[in-house]
């Protein structure tokens, strides 16, 4: 690893760049999963799925060149093979059948939440363990895109037969909140 004066030890610099390999692991998984849906997806969604996915991937992939390079300018390298991407990501490959349209989206809603639930982690470890809050502040940033992207997904299957969980829907009505019922 490159020597940095910016206020950073070796060991907190690694530290943060572990976190940021991890990271891109899981978008690169996210990537190839969201690319390939957008491909397969069949149904009266067909339109909508398609063009959403085609969106969320092309913010996965600035988001994937983002993370690789904030490890450079943390003087140290990005992971960047298949093997790497699937030891190190937090989720896994759906392999097999082609799922309808609504098991597509449950699954990346499930994936997404994985991958806000990691970010969360990390960006917690990088202020209190490394004192980086320059990469807190980063993932913050990219657990919120995240955030956004699994609201839009689950937006679509809400109250249909397979959930956002793959559960049964809720027959309860809903109040906006702070509004009491
Ligand atoms: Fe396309």
């Amino acid at each position: 690893m490159r020597k940095l004066n910016i206020g950073l030890t070796d060991e907190q610099r690694q530290g943060v760049c572990e976190l940021l390999n991890r990271d891109l692991a899981d978008v690169n998984l996210l990537l190839i999963k969201t690319k390939k849906y957008h491909w397969d997806v069949t149904g009266p969604e067909f339109r909508s799925l398609h063009q959403i996915w085609e969106e969320q991937y092309t913010i996965l992939n600035e988001t994937i060149d983002a993370i690789a390079e904030r490890v450079r300018a943390l003087g140290n390298f990005p992971i960047g093979t298949a093997e790497d991407f699937l030891k190190y990501a937090s989720i896994s490959e759906h392999t097999g059948a082609v799922p309808v349209a609504q098991k597509m989206v449950s699954n990346l809603v499930q994936d997404h939440e994985q991958v806000i639930r990691s970010l969360r982690e990390h960006v917690d470890q990088c202020s209190e363990n490394f004192h980086d809050e320059g990469t807190a502040d980063f993932l913050t940033g990219l657990m919120e895109q995240h955030e956004e992207m699994a609201w839009m997904l689950r937006s679509f299957i809400e109250g249909q037969a397979v959930q956002p969980d793959g559960e049964q829907p809720p027959s309860d009505v809903r109040f906006p909140a702070g509004v009491a019922n």
